[in-house]
This record gives C-alpha cells, structure tokens and sequence, in this order.
C-alpha cells in the first residue's frame, strides 16, 4: 500500500507543478515564432537566447498585453506603440517597467542625472535599452561600456566629458576581478567535503556578494562614490575568505 500511496501523491504533485507552469506560460512567444510576418524577428530571436527567454519573462512583462490567448486581436489589446508615452516600452517609462523586477538598479538609476533627464523629456540621455539592449539582458564588458559613455561623453559627443569614461572602466575591471575571486572561492567551497565547515564558507561567501550586488546597483547613479565604497568592501570579504580556503586541505 505504501509505495502505491506514495507513487499516486508523487504523481499529484507533479501535475499539479505541470498545471501551475501552464498557466504562466505565454502564447506570444509562440505565435510571433510561427508567424513569419510579425514584426521585430531579430528582436525574438535575441529574446529567445537571452536569460529573459530562459527564465520566462514573456512578451506580456514589458509589452502588456493577454498572453493566455492564441486570438491576436484580444492578445493586443492594451498594447501600445513604444512610441506613445504610456507605453511601459517607451524610454521614459523603461526605467519603471524593468524596474519591477530589478529594484536595485532601478532606485540607484532614480538618483541619476540620467533619470532626470528622462524625466524631464530630454532624450540626449541614456535609459536602461542603451546599455542592456532592448530585451537581451546584455552585460557591457568594461571596455565596451567606456565606449558607450563615450558615445555622449567623448569630444564629439553631446556633454562631452571625456575623463569620466575612462575612470569607469577601471572600475568595472576592478568590479570583474572581485567577480573572479568569487567565482574561484565557489569552486574551492564545492570541494569542501565537510558539510558544516562547507556551509560556514557558503555563509562568508554570501556576505561577499552583497557588496558586490550593492556595487553594481550603485554602479547606476554614474557617480561612483558608493560603488567604491562597497566594492572595497566586497574585495575585503572575498580575498579573506580565499586566504582561508588557502589554508585547509580541499578534502579530508
Ligand atoms: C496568434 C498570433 C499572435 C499572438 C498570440 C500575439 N501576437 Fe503579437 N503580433 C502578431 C502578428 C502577426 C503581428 C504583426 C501584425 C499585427 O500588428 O497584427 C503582431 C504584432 C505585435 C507587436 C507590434 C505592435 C503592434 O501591436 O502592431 C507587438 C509589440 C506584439 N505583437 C506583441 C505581442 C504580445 C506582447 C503578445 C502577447 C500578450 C502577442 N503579441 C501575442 C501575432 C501574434
Ligand atoms: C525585457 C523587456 C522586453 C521583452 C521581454 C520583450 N520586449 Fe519587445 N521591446 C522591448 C523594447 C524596450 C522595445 C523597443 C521600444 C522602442 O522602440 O523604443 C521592444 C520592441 C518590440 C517590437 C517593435 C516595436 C513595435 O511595437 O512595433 C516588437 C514587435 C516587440 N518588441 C515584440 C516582442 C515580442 C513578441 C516579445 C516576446 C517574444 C518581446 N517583444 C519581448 C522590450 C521587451
Ligand atoms: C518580469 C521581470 C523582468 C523584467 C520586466 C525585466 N527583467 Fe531583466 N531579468 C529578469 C530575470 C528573471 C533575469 C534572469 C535572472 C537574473 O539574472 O536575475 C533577468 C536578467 C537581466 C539581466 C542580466 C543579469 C545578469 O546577471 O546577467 C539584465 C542586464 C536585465 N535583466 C536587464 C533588464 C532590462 C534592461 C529590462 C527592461 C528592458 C528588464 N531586464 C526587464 C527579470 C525581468
Ligand atoms: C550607462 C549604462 C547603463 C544604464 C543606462 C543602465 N545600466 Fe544596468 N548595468 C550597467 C553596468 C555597467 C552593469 C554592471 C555590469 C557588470 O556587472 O559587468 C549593469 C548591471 C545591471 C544589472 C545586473 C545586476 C546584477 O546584480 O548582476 C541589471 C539587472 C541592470 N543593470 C538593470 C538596469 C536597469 C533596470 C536599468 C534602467 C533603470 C539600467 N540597468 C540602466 C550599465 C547600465
Ligand atoms: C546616450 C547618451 C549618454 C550616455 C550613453 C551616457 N551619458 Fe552621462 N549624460 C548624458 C547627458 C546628455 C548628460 C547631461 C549633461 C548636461 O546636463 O549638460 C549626462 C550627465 C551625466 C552626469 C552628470 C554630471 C554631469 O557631468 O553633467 C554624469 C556623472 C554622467 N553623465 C556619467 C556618465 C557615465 C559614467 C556614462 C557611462 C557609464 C554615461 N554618463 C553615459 C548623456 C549620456
């Protein structure tokens, strides 16, 4: 009777995680991929390898929109062209439709020249697509982000200011090689076969990447005071937690 009883609950269950995933699934993606005449195919394709494609963040989160439909009528309904000012897709408003689910950036972007600018319907300014691309959730390298300041920033741009530009891709170096030695302290910390001394590390290696986070998020004022600040910070934690994993054995 058990092992039956045990099956049928192990079964439920996984219907039931079945059920739940179809109701967040979105028919958008679907259509718009079979249809070789809607509009922005590279767009889609972008969208299908980045980790909002992966994570199912659907159309519907930045577009709006019905995604529990297959009628496209009914499916657009609400959805506005980017450029109408309501749209959650226009460049005034990115900010705030990113910004539901990245919080952090979003209220570090809020103290920003930047924003203001936005806000104040002067569009020499950038807003969260010029960096992160419109959908594809790209990570400027350093080298590419001093380009992009660049871009506005440089001798030729429209508030040149070209000093800034290259300050910034120093830090963000910096910013990767913290990046490096946590990622090099997680490999150590998956060796250590002991489980409580493992999760005493786990436990140090998470109050290294809190700065970390909050460097990056603070990274979105442009002005960089606060990214140092907690970026040294970061740094601190992890070259001590390394230091440490230097001297144990990996194993017992
Ligand atoms: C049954 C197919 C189908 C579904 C479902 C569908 N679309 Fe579309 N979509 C299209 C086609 C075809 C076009 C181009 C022709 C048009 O504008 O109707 C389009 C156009 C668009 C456009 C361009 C702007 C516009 O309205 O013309 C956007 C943005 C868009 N779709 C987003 C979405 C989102 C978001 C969803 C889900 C909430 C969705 N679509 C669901 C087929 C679909
Ligand atoms: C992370 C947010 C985000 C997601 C997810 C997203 N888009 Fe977009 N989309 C944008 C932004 C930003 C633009 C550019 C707006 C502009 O032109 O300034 C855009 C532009 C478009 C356009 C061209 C503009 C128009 O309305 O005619 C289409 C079509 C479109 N998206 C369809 C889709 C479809 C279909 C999906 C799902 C496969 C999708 N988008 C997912 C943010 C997103
Ligand atoms: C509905 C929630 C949602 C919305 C809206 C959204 N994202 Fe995301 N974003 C995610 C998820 C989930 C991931 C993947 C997991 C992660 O990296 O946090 C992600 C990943 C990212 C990453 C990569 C982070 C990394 O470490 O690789 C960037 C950058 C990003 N999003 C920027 C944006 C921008 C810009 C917009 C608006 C145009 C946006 N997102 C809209 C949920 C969202
Ligand atoms: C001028 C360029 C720029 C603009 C504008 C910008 N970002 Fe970023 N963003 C960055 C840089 C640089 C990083 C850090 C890259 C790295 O870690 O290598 C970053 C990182 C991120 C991440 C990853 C966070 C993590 O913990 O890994 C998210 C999410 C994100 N930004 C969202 C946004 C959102 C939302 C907006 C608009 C409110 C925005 N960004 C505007 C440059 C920008
Ligand atoms: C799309 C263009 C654009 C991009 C990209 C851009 N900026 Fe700006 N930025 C501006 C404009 C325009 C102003 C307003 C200048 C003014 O008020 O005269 C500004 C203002 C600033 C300010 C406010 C103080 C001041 O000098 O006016 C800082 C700081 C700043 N930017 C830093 C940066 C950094 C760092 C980057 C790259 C990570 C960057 N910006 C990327 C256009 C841009």
């Amino acid at each position: 009777m058990r092992p039956l009883m045990s099956g049928l609950i192990l079964l439920g269950t996984f219907l039931m995680a079945g059920t739940a995933y179809a109701q967040q699934d979105s028919r958008c993606a679907d259509c718009h991929f079979a249809r070789p005449d809607a509009p922005a195919q590279q767009h889609l394709r972008e969208w299908d390898r980045s980790p909002h494609g992966r994570n199912n963040v659907g159309c519907q989160k930045c577009h709006g929109g019905n995604e529990s439909t297959t009628e496209p009528f009914i499916a657009h309904r609400g959805i506005l062209s980017p450029s109408n000012p309501d749209s959650p897709v226009n460049r005034v408003k990115l900010p705030a439709t990113c910004g539901s689910c990245h919080v952090g950036p979003y209220v570090a972007f809020q103290d920003s020249r930047h924003y203001q600018l936005l806000q104040g319907g002067d569009h020499r300014g950038p807003t969260c697509s010029t960096c992160h691309g419109e959908v594809d959730a790209n990570l400027l390298s350093p080298k590419s982000l001093e380009a992009r300041c660049n871009e506005c920033h440089g001798e030729k741009g429209t508030a040149p200011r070209s000093a800034r530009a290259s300050e910034v891709r120093q830090l963000y170096d910096g910013l990767h090689v913290v990046r490096e030695q946590i990622k090099l302290a997680e490999g150590f910390i998956k060796r250590v076969s002991d489980r409580a001394r493992r999760q005493e590390l786990q436990d140090e290696l998470d109050q290294a990447k809190v700065p970390l986070t909050r460097a990056i998020n603070a990274g979105h004022k442009y002005v960089y005071d606060d990214l140092q600040a907690s970026l040294a910070t970061a740094q601190q934690r992890a070259e001590a937690l390394l230091a440490r994993l230097a001297n144990q054995p990996a194993r017992r």
